[in-house]
């Protein structure tokens, strides 16, 4: 009985979505008063549901695949130029698909805490891991998120790792995950195009791993004392992010722009190893999250990355004498171990890796 209650505790301590039933914000979770997020929307403290009236995010229309490629390809560079991302509409992927899939990962961090508990550890390699906040033993002050994050791919080798509860997760994120692997992929095939890069660069191990990121953002009693994720770029080749609630922030020059949820729309992000290779010619997005006091956020994030060994370097066809190498050869492995190491702070994180 003292087992299972100290047991208990020790799980609430580590799970945001476990109990932590507060008025006020755990002293460990306040932020500095620099990182602290300033001109809230008020959505935040009333409601962050979707308001289409301040939509100002880019959007690339897919057109069910009746779209003209070049003109696509030109939409894409120009929001990722002027954005950092876009949000991508017409994919092919339906809305009930992506519905079920928030459904899933939602129920996911509804259940009773023993179901979750199983799957919760502190490791990162392992192939299915609940956690907290973002590294949580190196880190003094704790971010607003609780996590599931799981391989997904080759998809026949990896649902074995997978939640069992909510008893649909495993059918429903099968198929929304070679879906979106699919999507990807096509997203990558028309970025190398524009690069001047045969179709298929990417394929191969520089997008031979993918994982699942279901993020959960409990209700906050003081979003101005929180963040949810700090500033960071995605340890990512090409992140899409399932959002229905407004939470997410991109710094566009200098200002921190909200990026309302968008139905149906997946929002495109690219990662810190895209922007290696891509020598700063398309370069990741500084992002973060913001934490409301209405309601819980959950978002899906299909992460499709390099694998460890792989190498990254700036791709020779865009090495000129205008443009010489920004970056030193180094491996995903190393890259990801930085991002780590630097709590995810992006300068923290390349400086190691940058030549000039
Ligand atoms: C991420 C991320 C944003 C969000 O998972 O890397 O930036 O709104 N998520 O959950
Ligand atoms: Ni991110």
């Amino acid at each position: 009985m003292v087992d299972a209650q100290a047991k208990n505790s020790a799980t609430v301590m580590r799970l945001l979505s476990d109990g932590l039933n507060c008025r006020s914000v755990p002293h460990s979770y306040i932020q500095p008063l620099e990182k602290r997020p300033t001109n809230l929307p008020s959505s935040l403290i009333s409601s962050p549901h979707c308001n289409q009236q301040n939509y100002t995010s880019p959007i690339v229309d897919l057109e069910h695949g009746r779209f003209d490629r070049a003109k696509t390809i030109q939409q894409i560079f120009k929001a990722i130029e002027e954005f950092g991302f876009f949000q991508l509409i017409n994919h092919g992927i339906s809305k009930e698909m992506m519905g079920e899939a928030m459904s899933v990962g939602r129920e996911f961090f509804e259940m009773p805490m023993e179901d979750r508990e199983k799957l919760y550890c502190d490791g990162f390699e392992k192939p299915v891991k609940v956690a907290s906040s973002v590294v949580y033993d190196r880190e003094d002050v704790h971010y607003w998120r609780d996590s599931l994050r799981h391989v997904c791919y080759p998809v026949e080798e990896s649902t074995h790792f997978w939640p069992l509860k909510p008893p649909k997760y495993r059918e429903v994120v099968a198929a929304y995950s070679e879906k979106v692997r699919a999507l990807a992929l096509k997203l990558l095939e028309l970025i190398a195009d524009g690069l001047g890069l045969k179709s298929n660069y990417f394929d191969g191990e520089l997008t031979q791993m993918q994982t699942i990121l279901v993020n959960h953002y409990p209700q906050c009693p003081d979003p101005s004392l929180t963040l949810g994720l700090p500033v960071h770029k995605d340890p990512t080749l090409i992140t899409l992010l399932l959002q229905d609630l407004f939470g997410l922030q991109v710094l566009k020059d200098g200002e921190w722009m909200g990026v309302q949820p968008l139905p149906g729309a997946f929002v495109v992000i690219l990662g810190f190893p895209m922007q290696i290779i891509c020598n700063d010619k398309l370069k990741a997005v500084e992002h973060r999250v913001l934490t409301n006091s209405s309601t819980a956020r959950t978002t899906i994030t299909t992460q499709v990355f390099p694998t460890k060994d792989c190498t990254l370097e700036p791709i020779e066809e865009l090495i000129d004498d205008q443009n010489p190498p920004k970056y030193r050869t180094l491996t995903f492995q190393e890259y990801f171990n930085a991002h780590m190491a630097a709590r995810l702070d992006p300068e923290e994180t390349i400086k190691p890796f940058k030549l000039h």
